[in-house]
């Protein structure tokens, strides 16, 4: 890997989830950046909105309805945007969904949809842009969004957290492969803790082949989800720092990107159990 930065300025970015949240906040900043930008997302509409309100130009502009859970659309998403480009100096894997109840009142069909949207979708885009990005001569990179579940553990968070775990070890994988080969391609994983978006009202995206979505029972479960859609709703930073932080670890090749520094000691009390061999404790 060349020391220099890398260069984004009017080269290209695909994103995933670019409809909402985070992912609207990283369409602005490749915006800003006069970047040829492929906005992905499953809700079609809502991306010729943010096409329109962003006012983005059509020459620089691809909108791909994506369902990321399914490797044919994520096949789809990477040919399209080698065709209309040529190059993909930048891909961001962002699109995720979320879920809060008791372990036992995840279904099949529940983890199947999470595990789906937030992890398969990585290893689909890994299976689908690397050997192409890996031709590329010049420098590019790809984010994977995590998350701090994706580091600690928290009650009503089974699938989500499982798929983040999940997601960061796939992260650690690549960044090791591409060690080895020496290559152009970057990696970087982010896990932000929470931040004001949609996420808490998931279960809209929710498509139909991952059956109904159930309302949660047990009290407990109920109260999860209340809780979550708060503290959602009350993150201390905000989707469009998130987003300068992902641009600023890319430019430098930064791998951990952890925008929320005070969850530290929360990774590292979990870390000291596991080396002491003693019982989780709750963070
Ligand atoms: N908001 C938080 O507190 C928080 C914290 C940590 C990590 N994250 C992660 O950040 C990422 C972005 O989430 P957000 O908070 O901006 O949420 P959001 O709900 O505002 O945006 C998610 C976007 O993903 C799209 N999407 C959902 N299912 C999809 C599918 N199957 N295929 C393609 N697109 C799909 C949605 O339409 C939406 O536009 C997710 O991976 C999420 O897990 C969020």
């Amino acid at each position: 890997m060349s020391n220099q930065d890398l260069q984004l300025d009017n080269r290209t970015v695909v994103i995933t989830g670019a409809a909402s949240g985070i992912g609207l906040e990283l369409v602005k900043q490749a915006n800003l950046r006069q970047m040829n930008i492929v906005l992905s997302d499953i809700n079609f509409d809502m991306l010729q909105e943010v096409k329109a309100q962003l006012k983005l130009v059509d020459s620089k502009t691809l909108l791909v309805k994506t369902d990321v859970s399914q490797e044919a659309d994520i096949a789809n998403l990477c040919e399209l945007s080698f065709k209309r480009f040529g190059s993909v100096e930048l891909l961001c894997n962002n699109a995720g969904v979320c879920l809060n109840r008791l372990s036992w009142e995840h279904t099949a069909a529940d983890w199947e949809w999470l595990i789906g949207v937030n992890l398969h979708s990585v290893a689909h885009a890994i299976r689908h842009f690397v050997p192409r990005m890996l031709e590329q001569p010049e420098r590019s990179h790809i984010v994977n969004t995590a998350s701090v579940a994706g580091l600690i553990s928290t009650p009503g968070m089974a699938a989500y957290s499982a798929s983040k775990h999940g997601v960061v070890t796939l992260s650690e994988t690549l960044y090791f492969e591409l060690q080895e080969l020496q290559s152009n391609l970057g990696v970087s994983v982010l896990c932000p803790a929470w931040v004001p978006t949609q996420i808490h009202q998931s279960q809209k995206n929710r498509p139909e082949r991952f059956g109904e979505h159930l309302e949660p029972k047990d009290e407990l479960s109920i109260e999860y989800e209340k809780n979550m859609a708060q503290a959602v709703q009350s993150g201390r930073l905000t989707a469009t720092q998130i987003a300068e932080e992902v641009f600023k670890a890319v430019v430098k090749n930064q791998f951990y990107i952890i925008p929320h520094q005070r969850i530290n000691p929360l990774i590292e009390r979990r870390m000291q159990s596991i080396l002491s061999l003693n019982n989780p404790e709750a963070l």
